[in-house]
């Protein structure tokens, strides 16, 4: 079991954020929650702990992948039971469709596909042979596996025309045509370290990662569908931004699950009766395959000058969602708070 949760903990590392992202909001559960990271960051113990968990993560033969879906498979349990969001809210009389933008292993994709009787799915996720993890998904159920890199979906993002010469040349044809609309989207897709890519990427490749679930999810989310996100760092300026965005369009829910997540800053948005074709929506879309391209062709320079939400004002923010992201938050500080107060490498410190 240690074995399993090691790797599961592992997942959810490397978050899309920044250290200097403006702090747009203080809880009394997140000063604990801080206060356990800073004591976390100081120990060497800590160190040592993380590093042994990713090392764990980094094996993708057979017996891990089935302990890793195992081990997955509760976590999605745990989050289905707490928020039902597995459950395709169904809008019309033809078969739930669902789109995994990262499968492997495939248990999320299980609870989904089992709680939807008659469902179908598309599931995109890495190739072994470029370090993504093995599929271990039952062969019975009716979803279709491709395995390719997301990130490298030029056409689906837009972006037709490759220039010439560029560093990195597995660009992808199309896979989702126009009109072709899901009810369920899981993007949980997470950068991993043994994937094979040219240097160019890796300081751009959780944005790169990241952007594309969103945007091709949302672009084929049917109205009034579901989006079930894996993020990091809930007070995190690209974060709570994405979040505001999604309560504009949706009801929206935010959940860490206790196996797995509940020391780390990683947690689920699960966005519900998603109003995908609302202006905010389309408008979202538009600026995520914008980045992408800036992400994946753009120099240092270009990239450097980024800003996901660059037309928002910290004191905006604060006015119009802080006090709701307060309320939001406040189970997910205090689940890391309270798992972080309680972690081997803490020694018999608590937090204040
Ligand atoms: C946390 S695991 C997903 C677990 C899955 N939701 C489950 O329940 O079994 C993250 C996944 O993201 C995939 N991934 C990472 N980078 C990717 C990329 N560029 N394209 C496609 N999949 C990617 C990994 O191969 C891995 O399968």
């Amino acid at each position: 079991m240690a074995e399993i949760q090691a790797q599961v903990e592992a997942s959810a590392l490397l978050p899309d954020s920044q250290p200097n992202d403006p702090q747009p909001t203080k809880d009394p559960a997140e000063d604990c929650t801080e206060n356990g990271r800073s004591v976390g960051w100081e120990s060497s113990e800590g160190d040592q702990y993380f590093a042994k968990l990713r090392r764990n993560a980094d094996k993708s033969d057979k017996k891990s992948a089935t302990y890793f879906y195992k081990f997955m498979r509760v976590i999605g349990r745990e989050i289905d039971k707490a928020t039902n969001a597995f459950k395709a809210q169904r809008v019309d009389s033809t078969s739930p469709a669902i789109l995994d933008m990262c499968m492997a292993p495939g248990a999320f994709l299980e609870v989904a596909l089992k709680k939807n009787p008659g469902s179908h799915a598309l599931a995109f996720s890495l190739p072994v042979s470029s370090g993504g993890y093995k599929s271990v998904l039952a062969s019975d159920l009716d979803a279709k596996r491709v395995f390719l890199d997301v990130t490298m979906l030029a056409a689906d993002m837009d972006m037709d025309l490759i220039p010439e010469g560029h560093e990195d040349e597995k660009f992808l044809p199309r896979q989702l045509e126009e009109g072709m609309l899901f009810d369920l989207v899981i993007c949980d897709g997470q950068v991993l370290r043994q994937h094979l890519r040219p240097p160019f990427r890796e300081t751009r490749e959780a944005t790169r990662l990241i952007i594309t679930q969103l945007a091709l999810g949302l672009q084929h989310l049917r109205l009034g569908g579901t989006m079930i996100v894996l993020l990091h760092r809930l007070e995190a300026w690209n974060t709570v931004n994405l979040i505001w965005m999604f309560r504009k369009i949706s009801w929206v829910r935010l959940f860490k699950p206790k196996s797995g997540h509940a020391k780390r800053s990683s947690f689920y948005m699960v966005a519900t009766n998603v109003d995908s074709q609302n202006p905010e929506a389309v408008e979202a879309v538009k600026r995520w395959k914008r980045i992408w391209r800036i992400a994946t062709f753009g120099s240092d320079e270009e990239y450097g000058k980024v800003n996901l939400y660059e037309d928002t004002s910290v004191e905006t923010l604060l006015k119009d969602f802080g006090p709701e992201l307060v309320k939001l938050g406040k189970t997910i500080w205090k689940t890391q708070a309270n798992a972080l107060a309680k972690a081997p490498f803490m020694g018999k410190q608590k937090p204040e």
